[in-house]
C-alpha cells in the first residue's frame, strides 16, 4: 500500500483567488489528501432550506484539478445559528443543568431527535451532490465526537431518550430495580417515566444508574454516527472515517468504528503532554518539545484496532497549538518523526492540521504549515521531506505484535463511576502497562474487549477490565500462551454489582479477592522482589501458585497454568520485572531501550524514534535528537 500525506484546509477562510496557488503548493509539496468542509454548514445552508453549494463545488474542482484527493467532512459539529432559533432545546445541558450555548462548536445534544433529522437532511444533500464526485475520495463524519466534554448531556431530550433506552433494555421497571439494586435507599421506580438522569442527586447516585447512563450516552453517539454513515453509503463508494481524539474514552470507539471504514485520529503530541498526560514534572520537562514517547504510539495501535486495520492521522500537530496550558514549539524534526512513527504503526495517511494559520477567531495562535502571510512554517519543510522519503520508500507493511493488550471503554466508565481511590484511572493503568511493554522494545496490538481468539498472541494482558466478556474469558481459557490479568479485573457485573463467586473468577485460577484497598500515592506497598504496588492493592486468598508476595505477606502475583493474576497496580520497577518474566516464559526476547528511544518493527523494517532532546547511541548507531532511523530487517 502507498502511504501518503495530506492537510486540513478551509477554503472558506480565504479569498477564492488564493485557492489555485494554495492547491498548487500542496501538490508540489507532495501532499495527496485535503480534508475540507467539516465546519462549513453555515455557508452550505446560510438560510434554512436554501443551499449554497457553488463555493464548495468550485473548491473541490480546484483541489481535484491540482491532482489532490478530497476528504469531505459532514458539518454537523457546527449547526448554524438559525438552527438554534428553530430548536432552542437542541443544546446540551451540563451536569448542573446549565445550557452549553452558541458561539463556538459542538453545541448540540446527541439525543435531540429533530436535530438528527436536520443532520440527516444536510448529509443527504451533500451525499447526493458529491457522492459520485470523482475528486471526493473519502468522507469524515462530524468532527471529534466527545471533544469539549460533549457526550454527556442532561437535557430533556437526553432524559427522554434514556428512559426509552432503559425500557428497551430492562423491559419492566421491576427488572430494572432488581438489576440496579434499587431496594437500597428506597430508590425503586414504578414506571420508566419516573427515571431521571443521574445528575442533581443529593449525594452520589446509584453507580448502576450512572453506568447505565454512560452506556446509553455511548450508544447515542454510535447511533448518531450510524445515521450519517447509512446515508453516505447509499450515494458513495468512498471510505468513511471519523477523527477520534487522544485519551478520550467517553464513548465506545469500537462501537462507532464498527460502522466506519477507517478510524482516524487527531494527534497533538505537545498539547497532550501539557494538558492530559499524568506524568511527573521531570518527564514533562524532558519531553516538552517532543511529546510523550508512548502516547502517540498507544493511540496508533488503539485506532488500528478500532479501524480493524485501516487507520489514519487526520490532524497532525504542525507547530505550537493554542489550547494547552503551555504551547511550546516542537523541536526541529518532530513534525517528521511523528509522521514516520504513524506510518511505522500502519497509518495509511497522515494529514497535518492546518494548511495556513488563521489570523482570526479562536485558533489564531495555532500554527499551520504556512504562516498567516503564506510564508512556509517549519512543518511545511518537514512534511516535504517526509513526502520525498515516502516516494523512495517501499511499503513498510504492518507487523503483527506478539503482545495483545485489551482496551475496554466500558471499564473507563466503570472506574470513573466508582474510582474507590481518587487517583484510580483505567486509561492510566492500561497506558502504563503499554509503556512498560514498549520500553522492552515490544510491538503491541490493542485488542477489543470481546476478542474471542487470542491464539495469535504469545502474551495477552488485560489490566482493570471491569466486566470481562464471555468471549474473552473463553478465549483465555483456551489460550496456550502467557496472560497477565488484574488488578481489579472481572470485579463487576455488567449491571455494576460485585459478582458472586467473588472476583477474579478466572479460568483455572483458584483465587478470591478477599479485600481491596486504595492508597494515597505516598503509601506504597513494597514487593519482596523489589518495586511497589501503588494506588491499589488486593488481598487474595488462593491455593494457586504464588510467584511474588508483598512484604506484608500477601500474594502479589499468582498463577495457574499460563494465566497470571496481579493483585495491585505495579510501579515502573515492579512492572518491568513482571513483564520481563512473562516474556521469558513466553520465549520472547526483550531489549530494554534507553529513556525516550522507541522501536517499532514492521514486516520489512526496524524503526527507531528518538523522543529525546539529545542524541542517543544504540546498537552502534547514533540517532539524533528528534531523529528517526530505519533499517531493513534481514
Ligand atoms: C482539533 C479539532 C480541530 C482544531 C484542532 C486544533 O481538536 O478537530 O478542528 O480545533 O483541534 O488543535
Amino acid at each position: 500500500m502507498k502511504r501518503s500525506l495530506g492537510v486540513c484546509y478551509y477554503p472558506e477562510h480565504w479569498p477564492e483567488t488564493q485557492w489555485a496557488e494554495d492547491t498548487a503548493r500542496m501538490a508540489a509539496l507532495g501532499l495527496t489528501w485535503v480534508r475540507i468542509g467539516e465546519f462549513a454548514w453555515g455557508l452550505m445552508e446560510p438560510v434554512e432550506g436554501s443551499y449554497d453549494w457553488g463555493w464548495l463545488d468550485r473548491a473541490i474542482d480546484v483541489l481535484g484539478a491540482a491532482g489532490l484527493k478530497v476528504v469531505l467532512g459532514t458539518p454537523t459539529a457546527t449547526p448554524p445559528r438559525w438552527m438554534l432559533s428553530k430548536y432552542p432545546d437542541m443544546i446540551a445541558l451540563d451536569r448542573d443543568g446549565k445550557p452549553r450555548g452558541f458561539g463556538s462548536r459542538r453545541h448540540y445534544c446527541f439525543s435531540h431527535r429533530p436535530y438528527r433529522v436536520e443532520c440527516a437532511r444536510i448529509v443527504t444533500a451533500m451525499a447526493e451532490r458529491y457522492g459520485k464526485n470523482r475528486y471526493v475520495a473519502a468522507w469524515q463524519t462530524d468532527n471529534e465526537y466527545a471533544c469539549h466534554d460533549t457526550v454527556l448531556s442532561y437535557s430533556q431530550a437526553a432524559s427522554q431518550a434514556f428512559r426509552d433506552w432503559c425500557a428497551q433494555k430492562y423491559q419492566s421497571p421491576q427488572a430494572l430495580n432488581r438489576a440496579w439494586g434499587n431496594v437500597f435507599w428506597s430508590m425503586d421506580y414504578a414506571s420508566f417515566d419516573e427515571i431521571a438522569l443521574p445528575n442533581l442527586t443529593v449525594t452520589e447516585a446509584n453507580p448502576a444508574h450512572v453506568m447505565a447512563h454512560r452506556r446509553f450516552a455511548s450508544d447515542e453517539v454510535a447511533s448518531f454516527n450510524r445515521l450519517q454513515v447509512e446515508i453516505l453509503r447509499k450515494h458513495s463508494a468512498a471510505p468513511i472515517s471519523h477523527n477520534y481524539m487522544g485519551q478520550i474514552t467517553d464513548f465506545d470507539h469500537f462501537d462507532v468504528g464498527a460502522d466506519l471504514d477507517i478510524a482516524a485520529w487527531d494527534a497533538y503530541p505537545l498539547g497532550f503532554l501539557s494538558d492530559r498526560l499524568a506524568a511527573t514534572p521531570a518527564h514533562k520537562h524532558r519531553f516538552v518539545r517532543q511529546g510523550d514517547p508512548d502516547f502517540q504510539a498507544f493511540h496508533h495501535d488503539l485506532y488500528r484496532a478500532v479501524g480493524r486495520g485501516r487507520w489514519w492521522v487526520m490532524e497532525q500537530q504542525p507547530g505550537p497549538v493554542n489550547w494547552a496550558p503551555w504551547n511550546p514549539d516542537p523541536l526541529p524534526g518532530m513534525a517528521r518523526l511523528w509522521a514516520w512513527e504513524a506510518f511505522a504503526h500502519g497509518a495509511e495517511a497522515v494529514c497535518y492540521f492546518r494548511w495556513r494559520q488563521a489570523p482570526f477567531a479562536q485558533e489564531q495562535m495555532h500554527a499551520g504549515m504556512l504562516r498567516p502571510d503564506s510564508v512556509a512554517a517549519p512543518a511545511y519543510h518537514e512534511a516535504g521531506q517526509v513526502a520525498q522519503e515516502l516516494a523512495q520508500m517501499p511499503d513498510v507493511g504492518t507487523a503483527r505484535a506478539q503482545v495483545g493488550l485489551v482496551f475496554d471503554y466500558a471499564s473507563a466508565w466503570a472506574w470513573e463511576t466508582q474510582p474507590q481511590g481518587r487517583d484510580y484511572s483505567y486509561f492510566r493503568q492500561v497506558f502504563e502497562t503499554y509503556r512498560g511493554l514498549r520500553r522492552l522494545g515490544l510491538n503491541v496490538d490493542i485488542l477489543p474487549p470481546d476478542t474471542a481468539d487470542l491464539s495469535a498472541y504469545p502474551i495477552v494482558l488485560a489490566p482493570g477490565v471491569a466486566t470481562m466478556s464471555q468471549p474473552l474469558l473463553a478465549a483465555l481459557a483456551m489460550h496456550q500462551g502467557q496472560s497477565l490479568i488484574g488488578p481489579r479485573s472481572n470485579s463487576k457485573t455488567a449491571d455494576f454489582a460485585i459478582p458472586l463467586p467473588l472476583p477474579p473468577n478466572l479460568p483455572h485460577l483458584k483465587a478470591t479477592v478477599a479485600r481491596v484497598e486504595s492508597l494515597p500515592p505516598d503509601v506504597p506497598v513494597p514487593l519482596t522482589l523489589g518495586g511497589n504496588f501503588l494506588h491499589w492493592r488486593e488481598k487474595i486468598e488462593t491455593s494457586a501458585q504464588v510467584l511474588e508476595t508483598t512484604t506484608d505477606g500477601w500474594p502479589a502475583l499468582i498463577a495457574a497454568q499460563g494465566l497470571q493474576y496481579l493483585a495491585g497496580w505495579p510501579d515502573e520497577t515492579a512492572l518491568s520485572r513482571i513483564l520481563q518474566q512473562l516474556c521469558h516464559k513466553a520465549g520472547i526476547d526483550t531489549d530494554p531501550l534507553p529513556e525516550g528511544l522507541r522501536r517499532r518493527d514492521t514486516e520489512t523494517h526496524q524503526f527507531f524514534f528518538n523522543y529525546n532532546p539529545v542524541e542517543v547511541e544504540w546498537g552502534g548507531k547514533i540517532i539524533p535528537a528528534a531523529g528517526v532511523l530505519w533499517q531493513k530487517l534481514s
